[in-house]
């Protein structure tokens, strides 16, 4: 049935404008067909930061931005979902067009600026579902104009941490000017110090919320060294790589769509992202547990994430090309992978791959 409505929507959406598109299918899923819900294969299922993941392939930040369909996503099969990024205050972004679609490469590129509702309009939302059950976490960031952005997230934490499974702390967005500078070692440890400290202040009322970094593919590994090192120190519950890339490479064959400025994602982050993947797992020496983003559009791609020492998965963008059938095939390539394999759990295969995957030339 999903796939039916999708074969005749998407070649509609496609010729939209691709943030009209994504209104409309954010519209679309409130009103979701109704579909029977098939059990995840119990090989799939995931613990990690003391959550139980029914299957590890999640809704990568971005998609649902306002928490207006996390239940719906849930219900087509998705194993968690980010909502966000959320700002403290609403703010409308930057100017349209932002939203690119590199067709021949399955690529977008995106200069959105983190426009959200604000963080009230989507805690009330959040609120409302809170006992729905399923893995939902919220993507927070700063609001453009804000004096302290450390506050920016503090208060989040304040906010959300009654009614969301875990926080992604995004300090990667390349849309927000000076935002990335969060990620340098000084400036990261300040911020790991006041988002912890608020996370431990608000156990006593919500639980221990775990919190998780998002950073960007776009770090030198003397960086990488430092956030990871940062990370270790602060006890952070995880860490997901990545986030867009500001680099274009050089085999991109939508040349003239590739000159705007913006974060790009899809298929052609998949090399960067899985090695800065793989490079973050073994510097963390399995301190704690990494989502893997960045280009996932098959079983196969999903697989090569794992090995590269992701426990948990997302994607985006791969749905614009292929639709949200994607989750579930995904999810079945997976499951053929640990039969063919011989694995009892996603668990076994994660990182296998990773310290050859640093030994190899980097990725253009
Ligand atoms: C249109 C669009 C909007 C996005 N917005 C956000 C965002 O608000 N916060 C965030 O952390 N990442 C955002 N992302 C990045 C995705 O969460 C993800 O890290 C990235 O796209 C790589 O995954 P993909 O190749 O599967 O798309 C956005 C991506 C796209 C394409």
């Amino acid at each position: 049935m999903i796939g039916l409505l999708e074969s005749l929507a998407r070649p509609l959406l496609r010729m939209l404008d691709p943030e009209d598109a994504h209104r409309l299918a954010v519209q679309a899923l409130k009103f979701p067909p109704f579909v029977k819900l098939v059990a995840d294969d119990p090989r799939l299922a995931v613990r990690a930061f003391g959550l139980n993941f029914p299957n590890p392939v999640g809704m990568a930040a971005g998609f649902d931005k306002n928490g207006e369909v996390p239940d719906a996503l849930l219900k087509l099969g998705f194993g968690f979902v980010e909502v966000g990024t959320v700002t403290p205050l609403p703010q409308s972004g930057n100017p349209r067009p932002r939203i690119f679609r590199l067709d021949r490469d399955e690529g977008v590129i995106n200069r959105l600026g983190f426009n959200s509702e604000g963080a009230a309009a989507v805690l009330r939302r959040l609120a409302a579902r809170a006992n729905e059950g399923g893995i939902v976490g919220v993507n927070i960031g700063a609001n453009k104009e804000s004096a302290d952005r450390i506050a920016d997230y503090v208060r989040s934490i304040e906010t959300f941490a009654p009614v969301v499974s875990y926080f992604s702390v995004n300090i990667s967005s390349p849309n927000t000017p000076g935002l990335r500078e969060l990620q340098q070692a000084k400036m990261l440890d300040q911020l790991l110090a006041r988002v912890m400290d608020a996370r431990t202040r608000m156990s006593r009322e919500a639980g221990t919320t775990p919190l998780l970094i998002k950073i960007a593919p776009d770090l030198t590994l003397g960086e990488l060294d430092d956030i990871v090192g940062a990370a270790r120190r602060h006890h952070v519950d995880g860490m997901i790589i990545g986030n867009t890339t500001v680099v274009r490479p050089t085999a991109l064959r939508d040349q003239a769509t590739a000159r705007e400025a913006g974060g790009l994602s899809g298929r052609p982050l998949f090399a960067l992202a899985t090695r800065m993947l793989a490079e973050t797992y073994v510097r963390v020496e399995g301190a704690f547990p990494l989502i893997g983003v960045g280009g996932i559009d098959s079983g196969e791609t999903a697989v090569a994430k794992i090995k590269a020492g992701a426990c948990l998965i997302e994607l985006y963008s791969a749905l614009v090309f292929h639709g949200l059938r994607l989750v579930a095939t995904i999810k079945a390539e997976l499951s053929d992978a640990l039969r063919r394999e011989g694995h009892a759990s996603i668990d076994e295969l994660v990182g296998t791959d990773a310290a050859a995957m640093t030994a190899e030339r980097w990725p253009v």
